[in-house]
């Protein structure tokens, strides 16, 4: 296992595809998901500067805090509620370039400005629970980041 997440420069894209090959090293072999979840956002966290990256993990219908790194974060979030219960309860991804123009925004730090919250499935295609990922600068996710995170998060099946 390598010892550190090489940090590149460049553009987003091109920093998802060096830290993609690495991600991917760093997951093989391990199937602990919670373990495997941490280095995801440690890996994410410094490889591409975010501001939080967390997991929220589906547990007796509510969305209870998994992994993360950086500053707390709130432990428990109902169904429908704020960004990650909205993106569980549609089963969809969520782009917000401003938290405060998202109705029922939790906010859990005010200096998280943007975020993008996917969904994590298991190999059974059921869903296990959110990917969140916070900036400090408005409409900081797009595609880019979608497709990059997705691709990222089926490493964990
Ligand atoms: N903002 C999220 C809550 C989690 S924190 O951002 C870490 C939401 O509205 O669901």
């Amino acid at each position: 296992m390598a010892e550190n997440i090489e940090i590149t420069s460049g553009s987003k894209a091109e920093k998802y595809q060096r830290l993609y090959p690495q991600i991917k090293a760093l997951l093989e072999g391990e199937n602990d998901l919670i373990a495997n979840m941490a280095n995801v956002c440690s890996a994410l966290k410094y490889g591409m500067d975010f501001f939080w990256v967390g997991f929220y993990l589906v547990k007796n219908e509510e969305l209870v805090l998994g992994p993360f790194q950086e500053p707390i974060a709130c432990t428990r979030i109902d169904k429908g509620k704020g960004v990650c219960g909205k993106s569980w309860e549609l089963n969809e991804v969520i782009v917000v370039d401003d938290v405060n123009q998202f109705p029922g925004h939790i906010s859990c730090s005010s200096l998280s400005k943007s975020e993008i919250v996917l969904p994590v499935y298991n190999f059974k295609q059921e869903m296990i629970g959110v990917l969140d990922v916070d900036s400090d600068a408005y409409s900081s996710f797009d595609k880019i980041d979608e497709t990059y995170l997705a691709q990222i998060i089926q490493l964990l099946k």
